[in-house]
């Protein structure tokens, strides 16, 4: 079978007026390919238009929420020279949704694990997650619009330390200062997670659209401000994948795997 006639292992499903979108790679701890970013994006997409739909729930699997972009799809990227235009479809789907979005994570959320949640509106986390990004270890610089979001969100010391000194945050640390809502048992996650997307979705629709809106439309950071942002880092990104540092990065964990 060829990768292509593979199925893409992204579930998305609707269960009652949540839409539900799942990761399950777990051989490489759910890390995103370009064929996974557009399913999730189409799966938004489709959520968006659906009239039943009132709140996205996005979860992984447990132990790995995801590793971030897969590497060898950033090596790839290298040969092009240019982000792949999925990630960027993905990332300005995100940007653009109109109804809640719920994460629950359990475990590993590395890279763009940890960076789209600053686009969520409730994150609910085990205790035993980590949040990490190594962007400036492997030679490259936050995306998703973590560079506007995390010093909005975080302030800028908490964010220089998550997204430039690459420093991991424990579950803890991140409840504390902003990045999840709330923290609990492993065995927890989904059921809570479900929880909190339900009540959302119970909710007076027209009313929790508009009131997010409201929320969103901060000065300096509202959605025009976030997808040019994410424009901007990905030039830069683009600059840093081609860059020895980030060759140097990949193939240190290429060899890290034999
Ligand atoms: N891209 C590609 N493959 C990945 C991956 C990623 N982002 N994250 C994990 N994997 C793969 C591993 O290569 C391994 O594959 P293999 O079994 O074919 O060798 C498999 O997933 C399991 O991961 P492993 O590294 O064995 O698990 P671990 O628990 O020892 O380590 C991590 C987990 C997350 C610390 C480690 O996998 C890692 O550092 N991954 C890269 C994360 C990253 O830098 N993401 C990009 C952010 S911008």
């Amino acid at each position: 079978m060829s990768p292509s006639e593979k199925t893409v292992p992204v579930v998305s499903e609707r269960d009652g007026a949540v839409a539900v979108l799942r990761l399950d790679r777990p051989d490489k701890k759910n890390a995103l390919t370009a064929a996974m970013y557009a399913a999730i994006a189409d799966a938004w997409r489709a959520a968006e238009a659906d009239p039943e739909v009132a709140v996205h729930l996005w979860l992984g699997l447990p132990g790995a929420f995801s590793t971030g972009n897969d590497i060898e799809d950033f090596v790839a990227m290298t040969r092009t020279g240019a982000l792949g235009g999925e990630i960027l479809d993905f990332l300005r789907t995100l940007a653009s949704l109109e109804k809640p979005l719920v994460i629950g994570v359990d475990g590993l959320a590395i890279g763009v694990g940890t960076t789209a949640l600053l686009h969520a509106d409730l994150v609910i986390a085990s205790e035993r997650s980590l949040f990490r990004t190594p962007f400036t270890d492997l030679g490259l610089v936050p995306e998703a619009a973590s560079s506007l979001l995390g010093p909005r969100r975080l302030g800028h010391a908490v964010a220089f330390e998550l997204l430039c000194a690459g420093v991991p945050f424990d579950a803890a640390r991140a409840a504390a200062v902003g990045l999840v809502n709330r923290v609990v048992d492993a065995e927890a996650l989904e059921t809570t997670a479900w929880e909190t997307a339900r009540a959302l979705a119970a909710k007076p629709r027209a009313a929790l659209v508009a009131g997010r809106r409201l929320l969103r439309e901060v000065p300096g950071c509202g959605r025009a401000e976030i997808l040019a942002r994410i424009e901007a880092e990905a030039a830069e990104f683009a600059a840093r994948l081609a860059s020895p540092e980030a060759a140097a990065a990949f193939a240190a964990f290429a060899a890290r795997k034999k």
